[in-house]
C-alpha cells in the first residue's frame, strides 16, 4: 500500500514518502519534465553548460532531460533524487546509455561527492520543491550550501525554478557563486 497523494498540498513537496508514492502511481504514464523540456531549454544549456562538462543533474525525478542532453552530446551527467522508485526507474530505463548514472540521494547531504566535483548542477524545480516542505529555509540553506561546495570553482549552477522573487532569496546565502544571471521563460508546464 502506498499513500493517496491525490489529496495532498505542495508543503508535501518536501518529503521522500510523497514522491515515492508519486512515482508509483504515474509510474504507467511514463516520464514527465517540469517547467520545460530540453528543447525550450537547450539555448540556455548549450550557451553555460559545455559538452564535456561533469554535471550533477539535482532531483532528476522521472524527466527525460538528462537523456536529451547526452542525445545531444553530453558526456557525463550523474542524477540524483530523494525518490528510490524514480532512482530505481531511472536506472533501469538508462542502464544502456553509460554517459547516465543515478543514485538515491538527498541534495541536502550529498556528503557521499568530494569538494569540487562538478562543472556544473542542473536544478529543474527541486529548490522549488524544498521551498515548499517543512522547514523550508533550512532545506534550501543545506542544499546551496552543498551545491556551492561541490561546484568547481567558476562552475554554474543552472536553476530552473517558478519563483519570481528567487534572485531576492538566492541572495539571503553567502554562497561563492553568487553571479546570478536571470532568463525568463514563456511558458511552464506543472
Ligand atoms: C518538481 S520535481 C522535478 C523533477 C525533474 N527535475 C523535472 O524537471 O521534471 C522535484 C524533484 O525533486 C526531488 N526531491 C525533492 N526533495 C529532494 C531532496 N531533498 N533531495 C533530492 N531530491 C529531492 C523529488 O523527488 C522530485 O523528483
Amino acid at each position: 500500500m502506498h499513500r493517496d497523494v491525490t489529496g495532498m498540498n505542495t508543503y508535501n513537496y518536501g518529503e521522500a514518502l510523497y514522491w515515492d508514492a508519486r512515482y508509483i502511481q504515474e509510474a504507467a504514464a511514463g516520464s514527465f519534465d517540469w517547467y520545460q523540456r530540453y528543447s525550450a531549454l537547450r539555448p540556455f544549456v548549450r550557451k553555460y553548460v559545455p559538452t564535456s562538462s561533469r554535471i550533477l543533474m539535482v532531483g532528476c525525478g522521472n524527466a527525460v532531460m538528462s537523456e536529451d542532453m547526452v542525445k545531444d552530446g553530453y558526456e557525463e551527467i550523474i542524477n540524483i533524487d530523494i525518490s528510490s522508485v524514480a532512482i530505481d526507474m531511472m536506472r533501469r530505463k538508462y542502464e544502456h546509455l553509460p554517459q547516465l548514472e543515478y543514485m538515491q540521494m538527498d541534495v541536502r547531504d550529498m556528503s557521499f561527492f568530494v569538494d569540487e566535483s562538478f562543472d556544473s548542477v542542473i536544478d529543474k524545480g527541486t529548490l522549488d520543491s524544498l521551498m515548499c516542505g517543512a522547514g523550508a529555509p533550512i532545506s534550501a540553506a543545506q542544499m546551496l550550501g552543498e551545491v556551492s561546495r561541490l561546484l568547481k570553482p567558476g562552475g554554474i549552477y543552472m536553476l530552473v525554478t517558478i519563483h519570481l522573487k528567487i534572485k531576492l532569496v538566492l541572495q539571503l546565502f553567502p554562497l561563492n557563486f553568487l553571479q546570478l544571471k536571470c532568463h525568463d521563460m514563456p511558458n511552464c508546464y506543472l
